[in-house]
């Protein structure tokens, strides 16, 4: 494992499915340089909803976020790269799209903290990335390859 394969879990939620947005979130996060390795269009059922958003299960919204998370088709997908975790969550955003910075996926694409458009893996929570990357994919479901611009990405691969 080099510096620039560290592995992150990514969803496109239901309100990006339903909004045609799926492939402008892929295009961001493919552009930015990180490498798709896994990735499942797939409907979220009671239980996976339950484990996902486990930390939550005491939140005053969580059932909102439960329904809302299990009401229609979703991307789940598994994105690497140098920093990835982080790299993610700083193109998605703040939490809330309402106060989410212009040029990040929240800010430029959502409006409603109930439908927010994206999941990443929180980089603050240390193994959440390989927690949810193991609750949404078998290993064998994981490609490893190269892309041919990582020499064009990152400095210290040679051509
Ligand atoms: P996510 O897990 O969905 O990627 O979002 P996040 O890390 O930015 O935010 P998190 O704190 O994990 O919250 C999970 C989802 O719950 C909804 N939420 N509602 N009503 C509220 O106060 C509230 N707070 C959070 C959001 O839809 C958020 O994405
Ligand atoms: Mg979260």
């Amino acid at each position: 494992m080099s510096h620039h394969d560290e592995r992150t879990f990514v969803m496109a939620k239901p309100d990006a499915v339903q909004r045609g947005l799926v492939g402008e979130i892929i295009d961001r996060l493919e552009g930015r340089g990180l490498k798709l390795v896994g990735a499942k269009f797939m409907q979220i059922d009671e239980d996976l909803a339950h484990q996902h958003y486990g930390e939550h299960e005491d939140e005053p919204f969580f059932d909102d976020l439960v329904a809302f998370i299990t009401s229609g088709p979703v991307m789940a997908m598994v994105w690497e790269g140098a920093d990835a975790t982080r790299q993610v969550r700083q193109m998605m955003g703040t939490t809330d799209p309402a106060e989410a910075q212009p040029g990040t996926i929240r800010g430029d694409l959502g409006l409603d903290l109930g439908q927010n458009v994206i999941h990443g893996s929180d980089h603050e929570d240390p193994g959440a990335n390989e927690r949810e990357i193991d609750l949404f994919f078998d290993e064998d479901e994981l490609v490893d390859y190269d892309r041919s611009d990582e020499p064009w990405v990152y400095e210290d691969v040679d051509n």
